[in-house]
């Protein structure tokens, strides 16, 4: 009997290793194909194309000893410097600006976006998996990691607002009383000073919303706060990094004052109706419902049959309450369907929108 087990477990182990070796070798290799093809492809002089034709697929990792990052990002985001590609679908396509000032060998990428730097492989990278706490920053939470090296006084101040309302709300609802922050405040729950390392956005997001269905047995109230406070507030906790991952080094904390006129970059749309040669050539991920709604995080809120969270309504038989057209509008903008709700801007992308559209529709 237990011979058989051993047998069983080792086969079981060796499919589950190919499985995800597989995944490892078809990602990165995929769009590094892709990208040098495409900068042939699209190149306007003979040296270009020598570059393109002598490129090799391999990991790209910057190493910056002084942050202790070990950056892989580019792995798959080569043309972040390119300004060829502001027109390629991702991840090929050019960084909209601050790379001039925020060079990647220097600063890496996760130092502003979050993620996981080391992970080669989509999910992983961007902290999607089950279990991480390394979830991507999107949108105004990226705030959370500028302040890292900024403060108000170097960057505009509708650049750092949310941190800035999040600490205001800190001291309105006397967190303090029970929670400590460098020191300073109450016993009663956990110190907070480096809760921005111990958990992911949006686990903090989930607690404000319902403490007791993320930790059964919390004392922590519920406060009456409205979406945006939470918001709020969860970009300023994510500030509060620990020692590993706070930057310390003089040399990478801005002195200057940025141009009082900069604006935060605008939202590139969609990007697959891109008009460049090779463009198909990029393979893309096709998202599966079921593992994107793990992927984007709704698992930690809802539950579908008898897994996941409780902070948000189960959703088993939610097409038999909603459209796809409701789905499709709340997906992009939660406030659009539920003015006075709770359920977090996700920042999806339109392709994420679609797939999890589709998905729940089949819920009934
Ligand atoms: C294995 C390849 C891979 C790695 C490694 C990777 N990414 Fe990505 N990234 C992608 C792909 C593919 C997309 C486009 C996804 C889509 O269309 O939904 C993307 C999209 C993005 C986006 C745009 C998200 C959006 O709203 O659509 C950001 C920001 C991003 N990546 C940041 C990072 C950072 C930071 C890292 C390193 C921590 C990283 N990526 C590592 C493949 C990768
Ligand atoms: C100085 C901070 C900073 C650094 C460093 C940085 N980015 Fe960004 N990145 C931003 C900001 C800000 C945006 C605009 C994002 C938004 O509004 O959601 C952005 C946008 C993006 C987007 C497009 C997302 C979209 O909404 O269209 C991708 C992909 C991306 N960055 C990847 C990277 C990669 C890969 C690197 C490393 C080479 C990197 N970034 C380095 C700040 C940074
Ligand atoms: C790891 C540290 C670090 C992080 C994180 C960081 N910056 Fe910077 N930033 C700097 C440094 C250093 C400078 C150069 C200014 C100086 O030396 O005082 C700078 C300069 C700038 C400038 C002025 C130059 C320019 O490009 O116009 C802007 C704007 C700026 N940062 C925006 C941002 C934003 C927005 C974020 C978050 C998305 C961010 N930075 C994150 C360190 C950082
Ligand atoms: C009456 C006391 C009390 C007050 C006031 C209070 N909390 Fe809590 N908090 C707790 C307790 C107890 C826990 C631990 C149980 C849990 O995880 O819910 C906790 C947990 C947390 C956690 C999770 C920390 C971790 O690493 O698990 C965060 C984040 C948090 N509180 C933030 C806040 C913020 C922000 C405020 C103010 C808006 C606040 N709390 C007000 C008692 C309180
Ligand atoms: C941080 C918690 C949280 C996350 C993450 C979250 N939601 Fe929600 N969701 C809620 C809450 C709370 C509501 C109830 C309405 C409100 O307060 O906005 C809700 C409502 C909904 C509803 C309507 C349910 C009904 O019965 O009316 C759907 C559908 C839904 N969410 C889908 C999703 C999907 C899909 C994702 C992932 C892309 C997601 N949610 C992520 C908290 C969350």
């Amino acid at each position: 009997m237990s011979k058989w087990l051993v047998v069983f477990s080792l086969i079981l182990s060796v499919v589950m290793g190919l499985t995800i070796w597989d995944a490892y070798r078809q990602e990165f290799p995929g769009y590094q194909k892709a990208y040098f093809n495409m900068v042939e492809l699209n190149s306007q002089t003979k040296s270009q194309q020598e570059w393109a034709g002598s490129q090799r697929v391999e990991l790209k990792q910057q190493n910056i000893g002084e942050l202790r990052r070990l950056d892989r990002c580019q792995t798959c985001h080569l043309a972040v410097e390119n300004p060829g590609f502001t027109n390629a679908p991702e991840p090929l396509r050019t960084h909209p600006s601050l790379l001039d000032s925020h060079p990647p060998e220097r600063f890496g990428c996760a130092v502003c976006h979050g993620g996981n730097e080391r992970g080669t492989t989509t999910s992983i990278a961007h902290g999607e998996t089950e279990g991480q706490n390394k979830r991507l920053l999107k949108g105004e939470y990226m705030q959370a990691t500028c302040y890292a090296c900024h403060t108000e006084k170097t960057l505009p101040p509708r650049t750092t607002r949310a941190v800035m309302q999040g600490k205001k709300l800190l001291n309105v609802n006397m967190c303090l009383r029970c929670h400590q922050i460098n020191g300073e405040g109450g016993n009663e729950g956990p110190d907070l000073s480096e809760v921005g390392s111990r958990r992911d956005w949006m686990w903090t997001y989930a607690h404000f919303i319902n403490p007791q269905a993320m930790n059964l047995v919390s004392t922590m109230p519920r406060f009456q706060l409205s979406r945006d406070e939470i918001k709020y507030l969860t970009i300023f906790l994510a500030t509060m990094q620990n020692n590993r991952d706070k930057v310390t080094d003089n040399r990478f904390i801005a002195h200057k004052s940025a141009d009082p006129n900069w604006r935060w970059p605008e939202k590139q749309a969609g990007g697959q109706t891109s008009v460049m040669k090779g463009a198909n050539l990029i393979p893309t991920l096709e998202y599966e419902g079921k593992e994107l709604f793990t992927g984007a995080g709704c698992k930690t809120c809802h539950s579908i049959g008898r897994s996941g969270g409780e902070v948000g309504p189960a959703l088993s038989y939610i097409a038999r309450k909603y459209d796809r057209d409701t789905f499709v509008r709340l997906l992009r903008n939660p406030a659009d369907v539920f003015p006075q709700g709770l359920m977090p801007q996700l920042n999806l992308n339109e392709k994420q929108v679609q797939a999890l559209a589709d998905y729940l529709s089949t819920l009934k």
